[in-house]
């Protein structure tokens, strides 16, 4: 590995340590009716890869949830999206600075691509969901077939966002506009993770 990637490297690995502080600011602490509520938040965000992420971009929609785990996914992926929308905005204002390299535009304008297609799969996910929501008129059968196609879709919104992040990689990109898609997108990336493994738990 040249040295100029073990540099950029250790500057990701910096950015990914001090990620979970910076996002989905913390919301004001709930009142004590909510206990049972957040308490639930919390006890399934313990079964995610990032469980502080999640429970710091999910405590505030407790009183949404309630102890419902087909709703907190739902609210997970209104999270996932908005991150989404979030980190294209981001890229989107990048892609109009004028001093970009040839190398940085080409990479921008993929990453605005890829983040296109997690926001498609992001909304058809939650439109399937909406639609099934663990209402148990839904045959058995056609639910395991459509959270079938949710769970493949969040997995490609989740390889999109890796591949948006991998294409600075070994790259001549400056550390301005690297650090700044890269902090977006690993953490829209871990937000979705964490809502696909909530989706993962879902009992049908
Ligand atoms: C998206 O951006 C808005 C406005 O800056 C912010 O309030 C919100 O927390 C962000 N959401 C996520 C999930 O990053
Ligand atoms: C590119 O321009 C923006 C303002 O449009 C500036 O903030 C940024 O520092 C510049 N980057 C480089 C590498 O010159």
């Amino acid at each position: 590995m040249e040295a100029k990637n073990l540099h950029f490297l250790a500057i990701l690995l910096l950015l990914v340590t001090n990620m979970s502080a910076i996002t989905c600011a913390s919301s004001a602490s709930s009142s004590s009716s909510d206990d049972t509520n957040s308490n639930f938040i919390k006890t399934s965000c313990s079964t995610t890869t990032y469980p502080k992420l999640c429970n710091q971009c999910l405590s505030s929609y407790a009183s949404v949830v309630r102890s419902n785990p087909w709703k907190l996914c739902n609210s997970a992926l209104s999270v996932s999206l908005q991150a989404a929308r979030n980190a294209s905005s981001l890229v989107a204002a990048l892609s109009k600075q004028r001093n970009l390299t040839k190398a940085e535009a080409g990479i921008v304008k993929d990453c605005i691509e890829n983040l296109g297609n997690t926001i498609d799969d992001l909304k058809q996910s939650i439109k399937v969901m909406a639609q099934i929501g663990g209402s148990s008129s839904t045959a058995k059968n056609n639910m395991e077939f459509q959270m079938a196609n949710v769970k493949t879709w969040m997995s490609a919104a989740i390889t999109d966002e890796d591949t948006c992040t991998d294409g600075f990689a070994g790259r001549k990109v400056s550390a301005g506009v690297k650090s700044k898609i890269r902090s977006s997108i690993v953490n829209l990336a871990r937000i979705t993770s964490n809502a696909l493994s909530l989706i993962d738990h879902l009992k049908y």
